[in-house]
């Protein structure tokens, strides 16, 4: 069958926009709404009341686990956290290598390191989710570490995942407040239906390649500014505009050069992000924490002004405008914010990985073909030109 614009057949959707590539049961968004779901529960109510331990159960299992059963869970990731056999890698990294390139290196030669890497069985393809969930933190918490010359800290298993990642990094365990808002950093990160990664991920492993191939793919998908590149670039917007009178001309200029503001925006959200929201109450709690500093002001009046100029066509603040901010006020690198996007997406993109294989089905789209028919071969010596 010849493919041709006109063709009836053809379903053409720049970008696959409003395209259902899948049914899946994990999470549920409703973006003139604005809201969020995993697997039934609002993300509001998750966010109050879970951990991130429960939520990579809940997204896994399709239900919260009892508590012999989440016990099992945080004991396979405590397990699972070093990262020795990668250690000799990451040390020999350049110094300047961006963390995001770190992460999906170390993944990938986490499918060469895994002990089980011939087992395709879908209980060992579990495990390598779990594995790969449980050693994002050490990696990206390593590796910063090595490129200031300070040496890896080992895990304390005393401590949660959110709580551990925070010792890891900074060489000493957080307060309750830094532990408390990255483990909701973590939840709210954690899935959101067919993002591009996510999808990135899916189209790997439906060729029944393996995991870590998969959740490869979903990390140099995430890297992209368009994606979870945002939220670092947020933070060097609003360190551009420097002060809260600057924000209006700033935005004016950058909406005249039909420049994207970052961390607003999306795909599917017309609707105010939820983790938006739920960011910006905790953005705003640091912000007055740390006296002098003006991200938030300058944050919230970019907020006001976008609103005001362009909310009306669905354009909003996303789940990368305030997260940055948040990280900023623990006193995290800016090039980690989007590994700490990946550390905690690595369990939504092994839910839906582990989804599909269970009724899975090759992606493999077309296109409508606009090149040349019919070329007649032309021998070189007798081709135009040099
Ligand atoms: C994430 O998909 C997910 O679920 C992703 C995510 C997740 O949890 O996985 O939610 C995480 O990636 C959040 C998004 C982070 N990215 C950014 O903040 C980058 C800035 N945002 C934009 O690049 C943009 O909003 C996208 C990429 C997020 C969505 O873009 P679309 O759906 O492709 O829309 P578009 O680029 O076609 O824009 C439609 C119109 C255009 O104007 P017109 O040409 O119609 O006049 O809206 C304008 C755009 O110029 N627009 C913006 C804008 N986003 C859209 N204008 C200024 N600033 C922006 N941020």
């Amino acid at each position: 069958m010849s493919i041709s614009p006109e063709s009836d057949e053809i379903k053409y959707a720049k970008g696959l926009e409003g395209v259902i590539a899948a049914i899946s049961g994990i999470s549920f968004i409703d973006g003139d709404q604005g809201i969020l779901v995993y697997r039934g529960f609002s993300i509001e109510t998750l966010a109050k009341h879970s951990n991130y331990e429960e939520i990579v159960y809940l997204l896994l299992h399709g239900e919260l686990p009892t508590r012999p059963e989440l016990e099992e869970l945080t004991n396979k990731l405590k397990e699972y956290r070093t990262c020795e056999a990668l250690m000799p890698s990451i040390r020999s990294f350049p110094k300047d290598a961006h963390p995001m390139d770190v992460v999906r290196s170390a993944v990938s030669l986490m499918g060469i390191y895994c002990p089980d890497k011939f087992d395709f069985s879908k209980e060992i393809k579990m495990q390598k989710v779990l594995r790969v969930v449980a050693k994002l933190p050490s990696i990206v918490a390593s590796y910063d570490r090595i490129r200031k010359g300070l040496e890896p800290i080992e895990p304390d298993n005393s401590l949660n995942h959110a709580e551990n990642f925070l010792y890891m990094l900074n060489g000493e365990k957080p307060d309750e407040l830094s532990a408390k808002i990255m483990d909701i950093m973590f939840i709210l990160h954690a899935d959101h239906g067919m993002n591009a990664s996510t999808f990135s991920a899916m189209v790997t492993i439906s060729t029944l390649s393996d995991v870590y191939s998969s959740l490869t793919a979903g990390i140099g998908t995430l890297k992209g500014p368009l994606h979870g590149g945002a939220n670092e670039r947020v933070l060097k917007m609003l360190r551009e505009i420097k002060s809260v009178d600057n924000v209006k001309p700033w935005l004016d200029e950058a909406l005249e050069e039909r420049r994207k503001i970052m961390g607003f925006g999306h795909r599917v959200y017309r609707a105010y992000d939820p983790r938006a929201k739920i960011l910006k109450k905790y953005a705003k709690q640091l912000g007055e924490q740390k006296q002098g500093d003006l991200l938030f002001e300058i944050g919230e009046k970019v907020e006001e002004y976008m609103l005001e100029k362009v909310g009306a066509k669905g354009i909003q603040p996303n789940v990368d405008f305030y997260s940055g901010i948040v990280l900023n006020h623990l006193g995290i690198a800016t090039d980690v914010f989007t590994p700490i996007f990946a550390i905690s997406r690595s369990a939504g993109w092994g839910s839906h990985i582990l989804e599909y294989l269970e009724s899975n089905r090759l992606f493999r789209p077309r296109a409508i073909y606009n090149g040349p028919y019919h070329q007649e071969y032309i021998e070189i010596e007798n081709r135009e030109g040099e």
